[in-house]
């Protein structure tokens, strides 16, 4: 498969068959595209590979090893380079864990101001409930750390622009989370957008629906805040910061644009716990050039999963489920076309002297499915690993801090339209 990728040079692994690893992750027609030279991000996994000398270790501690803090420091043990040099949390047991995937003892702390403090530590990994992302990334830049911040950006506007402009003003690495950056079906379809296939985009719809309390059992009272700060408006924005996050930033980064307003609705219509953060979302943006995001997110049924659909008049691409349905697509060979008028002859037809009238339903066609990634990295191990090797070599990535500042801004927006019942229009850039 690698033959197939003729003019890259991706060395984030120093060791070869780490090499063609991401070479595969990258197959399908985007590693040798010119596609690559217009994502600034993969410049980092561009570079010459680590060598074995000290000043080539990235020292990283990690703020916050729980469900998704273990997740980056699998990724990160399995990263040339890294050096897992501590761990934060004020959780014990979740330190705990952190460290017996380690294997070997490492600096704990309970207070990341002091890990911080630990002047051999070159880059933090944050992964703690929204309201701290803003506090520890500014610490974190502060104490002149490198950053790789979980999304969404922050809990305010105010904490996203003060956290961008941080970023933008250190001399050091930030990245946000947003793995589909570098997820490969999801590249394949940014290529297909730019080679014309969906004409423009007219409109992008996505969802995401589960049928769920979101709510994970706490061995103790005092511990629901810590366990469940989803559930609270204090700690989170809910299902927009901390799924639509996501959607958005597809949006913002395929449409090359932020919004320019939003309306929506949301309420609690039925998961009436305790929580304060809505549990259904719906909500509408308005980009540039009359194109709308329509977003809704519900907590009650999950029949439709999730899903981000971009649509134009040639065709649509579904990034989730990784496919793409042209418009127009060739005929079926003739014995499936007579299988399918048998099967749907009572909706399809148009039958002789009859009202001219076929209804819009579905389309069921089954579409060209995307390349996948063949180990099903979503993106957020080569995007650690784009991070490390911009730490080793001293980049900063600016594309990065519009990259979570939109998509942290436009979660935001949802919010503030919901809670306050009004048009909220974009609040301008952090630099402004
Ligand atoms: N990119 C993705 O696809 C993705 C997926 C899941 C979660 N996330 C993000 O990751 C972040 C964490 O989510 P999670 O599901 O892992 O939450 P979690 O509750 O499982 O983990 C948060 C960890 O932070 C610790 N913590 C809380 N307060 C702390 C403090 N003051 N100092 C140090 N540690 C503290 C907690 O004890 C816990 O271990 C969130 O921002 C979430 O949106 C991203």
């Amino acid at each position: 498969m690698t033959d197939e990728i003729p003019d890259i040079d991706l060395a984030v692994h120093g060791r070869t068959e780490h090499r063609r690893e991401v070479l595969k992750k990258l197959a399908g027609g985007i590693a040798g595209s010119a596609l690559l030279g217009t994502l600034p991000w993969f410049a980092p996994l561009q570079a010459a590979p680590a060598g074995g000398a000290p000043s080539d270790r990235v020292r990283v501690g990690i703020i916050g090893p729980g469900s998704r803090g273990q997740f980056l420091l699998e990724h990160l043990l399995h990263t040339p380079a890294v050096e897992i040099a501590a761990l934060c949390d004020v959780y014990q047991p979740h330190l705990d864990d952190g460290q017996r995937a380690i294997g070997k003892p490492v600096a704990q702390y309970k207070d990341y101001r002091r890990l911080l403090e630990d002047t051999s530590i070159d880059a933090v990994v944050i992964a703690t409930p929204l309201y701290l992302h803003a506090p520890m990334c500014l610490a974190a830049f502060d104490a002149g750390k490198s950053v790789y911040c979980e999304k969404s950006l922050a809990l305010t506007i105010d904490d996203c622009k003060a956290v961008a402009r941080a970023a933008a003003n250190s001399t050091k690495t930030f990245q946000i989370g947003h793995q589909r950056l570098f997820h490969r079906s999801t590249l394949y379809a940014l290529k297909q957008v730019m080679a014309g296939d969906l004409g423009p985009i007219t409109q992008i719809r996505a969802y995401w629906h589960r049928n769920t309390a979101w709510r994970r059992p706490v061995p103790s009272a005092d511990l629901e805040a810590l366990f469940n700060w989803r559930l609270y408006r204090k700690y989170s924005a809910g299902l927009m910061t901390e799924l639509a996050s996501h959607h958005l930033h597809v949006a913002n980064w395929f449409l090359d644009a932020h919004p320019l307003a939003c309306v929506g609705y949301g309420s609690i219509n039925y998961w009436k716990d305790g929580r304060d953060v809505f549990d259904n979302v719906n909500v509408i943006y308005k980009y540039p050039k009359g194109v709308s995001f329509v977003y809704d997110s519900l907590s009650s049924n999950r029949f439709y999963g999730l899903e981000v659909q971009l649509l134009g008049p040639k065709g649509t691409l579904e990034l989730e489920t990784a496919k793409y349905y042209s418009e127009n697509p060739p005929p079926a060979p003739g014995i499936v076309q007579l299988i399918n008028q048998i099967e749907k002859g009572t909706l399809e037809a148009v039958p002789i002297g009859g009202p001219s009238w076929v209804p819009d339903l579905k389309k069921d066609t089954k579409g060209t499915p995307l390349p996948e990634d063949p180990d099903r990295d979503d993106g957020t191990g080569l995007s650690l690993a784009a991070f490390v090797n911009a730490v080793r070599l001293g980049r900063r990535a600016p594309y990065m801090i519009d990259h979570a500042y939109r998509s942290g801004v436009a979660a935001l927006m949802g919010v503030m339209a919901m809670e306050e019942q009004r048009e909220v229009q974009w609040p301008g850039n952090y630099s402004a």
